[in-house]
């Protein structure tokens, strides 16, 4: 039986932005990665966005699809306000 995910709130998440915490996550479509691993998002900072909140808008401006999450785990859901 899949393992019920972790919520956490927009104030847990922004916590998580590689400078107050040592995670480094993103929310994108309600879920929660961690891209602690990445060169890309090092202290937070991916090409002037910065981790630890919702960035489902943003990606629309990417040279990229979401499928640059496909590698990280989903850590946990992102709490309706
Ligand atoms: C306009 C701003 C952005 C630029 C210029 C940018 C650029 C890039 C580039 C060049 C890569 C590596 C090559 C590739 O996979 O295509 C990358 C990877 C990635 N991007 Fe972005 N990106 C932007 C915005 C975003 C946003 C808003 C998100 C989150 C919603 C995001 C999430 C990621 C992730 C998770 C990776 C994979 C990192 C890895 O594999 O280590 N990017 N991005």
């Amino acid at each position: 039986m899949a393992e019920e995910l972790s919520e956490y709130s927009k104030s847990q998440l922004a916590l998580r932005n590689g400078q107050d915490k040592p995670q480094i996550w993103v929310a994108y479509r309600g879920f929660i990665y961690d891209v602690g691993e990445s060169r890309l998002w090092k202290n937070g900072m991916h090409y002037e966005h910065w981790a630890g909140q919702d960035l489902t808008e943003e990606l629309q401006e990417a040279p990229h699809s979401a499928s640059v999450f496909s590698k990280f785990q989903i850590v946990g859901k992102l709490k309706d306000p």
